[in-house]
């Protein structure tokens, strides 16, 4: 796993959707100073959109994704994953790949497997030249927009260690980072990507209980989030297993005790299993339809 990295980057980027995703990249790209705005395009059909990234970020904008994949040897496809199959094999169809340099094509659509990229981008593109042409998935999560997300990726045979090394620099400018098999991204989607959904049931959850307590809605919810947010500081810093911090503060007989028995008689940990589970189960099944 890989911080936060703030090195420099020189390569033009082009973002292809210019929604919610790309922006948190677009931003944490410039905060991070990992790469200047003059080296980001992004294009999107939407002109409000267009100016609001321009307006914002101060990048250039384009109607035509065809001008972003021109000018930038690194592509990040942020588009719905139902839209992709179509962004991407338009670009194909007008040679938007068949370009004099190497390329990295990265995309963060949520399912779609590397196989596909393959089939859209490499079909018309020369045997012997794809292997010019990288492409890398991305599973990454909502925090990501706040700076603070965690990204998994995975590349095909024709990422070089350099490839790599820039793939993570790019993704670090939203959080973390881990590089994994694709054969693990169902998990990773059920775990990180689906992840911030089960940390605000259970904040939703301890808040009520708080309520019905008699805390006021205010005073339970500043509660409850500061202590999630504090116990994960004190996990990070204490570089202990979660477990063994559960211990810590569960005193035979206690308050945390009572609260951790009722936990385990109503199956709560198996419940969250079965839900993980299920959540890759679903990842599978709709990667697999894409
Ligand atoms: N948001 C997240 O937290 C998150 C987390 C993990 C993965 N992702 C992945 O990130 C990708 C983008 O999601 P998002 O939430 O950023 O969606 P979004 O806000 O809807 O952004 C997609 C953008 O693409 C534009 N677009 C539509 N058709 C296009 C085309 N033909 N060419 C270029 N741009 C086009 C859309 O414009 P219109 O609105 O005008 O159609 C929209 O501005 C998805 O594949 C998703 O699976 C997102």
């Amino acid at each position: 796993m890989t911080k936060k990295n703030a090195s420099g980057l020189h390569t033009p980027i082009g973002f292809i959707g210019a929604g919610n995703m790309a922006e948190a990249m677009i931003s944490g790209l410039i905060r991070t100073n990992t790469l200047s705005a003059r080296l980001i395009r992004a294009a999107d059909p939407s002109s409000k959109r267009r100016s609001h990234i321009a307006e914002m970020y101060g990048i250039e904008t384009e109607a035509d994704n065809l001008f972003v994949v021109q000018r930038c040897p690194i592509v990040v496809f942020a588009v719905k994953p139902q839209q992709m199959a179509s962004v991407v094999t338009d670009l194909a169809a007008r040679n938007g790949f068949m370009e004099p340099f190497r390329r990295l094509v990265i995309s963060v659509a949520a399912g779609l497997t590397i196989t596909s990229f393959e089939k859209w981008i490499y079909e018309g593109i020369p045997d012997h030249q794809r292997h010019r042409i990288a492409i890398v998935r991305v599973m990454p999560n909502t925090p990501a927009l706040v700076g603070e997300g965690i990204s998994a990726f995975s590349a095909n045979a024709a990422a070089t260690p350099d490839d790599l090394s820039v793939t993570r620099r790019i993704l670090s400018a939203m959080g973390e980072t881990v590089h994994c098999e694709e054969s693990r991204m169902n998990a990773v989607t059920a775990v990180s990507g689906s992840g911030p959904a089960y940390c605000f049931y259970f904040l939703e959850a301890i808040t009520a209980a708080g309520e019905k307590l008699g805390l006021t809605e205010e005073e339970a919810e500043k509660l409850a989030f500061a202590t999630f947010r504090g116990s994960l500081r004190l996990l990070e810093a204490q570089k202990e297993k979660p477990a063994i911090l559960r211990g810590k503060v569960t005193s035979p007989g206690g308050t945390t005790e009572a609260a951790i028995r009722v936990f385990d008689d109503a199956g709560v940990r198996r419940a969250i299993m079965e839900a993980v589970e299920a959540a890759a189960k679903r990842a599978s099944e709709l990667s697999t339809t894409s």
